[in-house]
């Protein structure tokens, strides 16, 4: 036995996987090692149409992580330096850092207060408004999981005039009115970062499109440029999926759709046994939406001290996210975004992950009832 055994009621999701799926992803590595071929081989290929046809999208481009996805898919499009994409303001850095990446610059807008995700409104807002200037583009992030609002956000971008792009790293099994996220906008990237609901061993991410121009775009830049070796068609970079992760996500693709059932049947646990309970409001599900519950997001008045409460009982959580966008020192903009700056104050992810059990779940609702009142 390779990786360390577990006996913790909580253990961390990346290593509970990797146990999960033990032998198989030895073999992968086997295969890998002796096929002698490492960089964008026949694993890179399988797993890409793989996924393709998981998704219902005509082509996935495997690249180096989540946020090399996101510069791709800028640099795909020519959105760069002089151009504007706008992003929620409540998002992991990692949605600044890869639009930053591409040249271009980020705006902000609000989130919604429900689902925490882009606001139709508040997209409009800012695009009837001087911030409008030089916005190509807007990069909707199906937080935790939750598809964004697609119908009115499409609307409004094509009033508009701009492009939706599609951020699916918490998102891989979620569905929009019956389809999957990552095939509802021009582009999407993913991210296979291990804590994912699809998890590589190292860093890992992919582009899906129905277009194959643009397809073909990220072919070349992702590796220099070149449409034939050592000659750079494109201005590209070096942003590779590499065999052994490729074959190890083809592992674990399998199990994807069981284990976002899995993810959804503990998140459903969890909401019923807090339906009388003032003290948290659950996570909100759209209709016509299934959420794919990489985190569940729950909003507490007395975030902090609950925290405190559940960790002296030994029951990890986490904030996602302390800080919203706009406020961050590097990004820092002299934007209001009301509803993204109380969810940074209210939020915590509590444990969520396909290796659970319902025991694990009742015992953190039952360190909840105990937290004591105010004083
Ligand atoms: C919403 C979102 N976008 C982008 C990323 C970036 O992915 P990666 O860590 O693979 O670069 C992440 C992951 O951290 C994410 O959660």
């Amino acid at each position: 036995m390779i990786f360390p055994t577990t006996s913790s009621l909580f253990p961390t999701y990346p290593h509970a996987d990797q146990l999960h799926h033990e032998l198989a992803l030895h073999a992968a590595v086997r295969r890998v090692l002796a096929s002698g071929s490492l960089i964008l081989g026949a694993e890179v290929a399988a797993f890409e149409s793989e996924f393709a046809a998981f998704l219902g999208v005509n082509h996935v481009v495997g690249v180096g992580s989540g946020t090399d996805a996101i510069e791709l898919m800028l640099r795909a499009l020519e959105i760069g330096l002089g151009k504007r994409v706008v992003v929620p303001a409540f998002a992991p850095s990692a949605v600044a850092a890869g639009v930053l990446r591409s040249g271009a610059e980020v705006v902000f807008a609000d989130i919604e207060r429900d689902t925490f995700t882009l606001c139709p409104e508040s997209l409009d807002k800012l695009l009837r408004s001087p911030a409008r200037r030089g916005v190509k583009a807007a990069l909707v992030v199906h937080l935790f999981g939750h598809p964004a609002d697609w119908l009115n956000l499409q609307r409004v971008a094509d009033k508009h005039g701009i492009t939706l792009l599609e951020d699916c790293a918490q998102a891989h099994g979620a569905e929009w009115q019956g389809r999957m996220t990552g095939t509802l906008g021009k582009m999407a990237a993913f991210s296979f970062y291990p804590t994912k609901n699809l998890a590589a061993c190292g860093d890992a991410g992919a582009v899906a499109t129905h277009d194959a121009l643009l397809a073909e775009r990220l072919h070349l830049i992702r590796q220099y440029g070149w449409r034939e070796r050592n000659v750079s068609a494109l201005k590209g970079v070096n942003s590779r999926l590499d065999e052994l992760q490729a074959a190890l996500l083809r592992v674990k693709l399998v199990t994807l759709r069981d284990q976002v059932n899995q993810r959804r049947r503990l998140a459903a646990l969890y909401d019923v046994q807090w339906l009388s309970n003032e003290l948290l409001q659950t996570p909100a599900v759209r209709s016509g939406c299934a959420h794919a519950f990489h985190q569940y997001v729950v909003r507490c008045e007395r975030r902090d001290d609950l925290r405190r409460h559940l960790e002296k009982a030994g029951i990890p959580t986490a904030v996602h996210y302390p800080v919203p966008l706009h406020q961050q020192p590097a990004f820092a903009a002299q934007t209001s975004c009301p509803e993204a700056e109380a969810a940074a104050c209210t939020v915590l992810s509590l444990p969520m992950h396909a290796h659970l059990t319902e025991q694990a779940v009742n015992t953190v609702c039952e360190a909840i009832e105990t937290l004591p009142p105010r004083c």
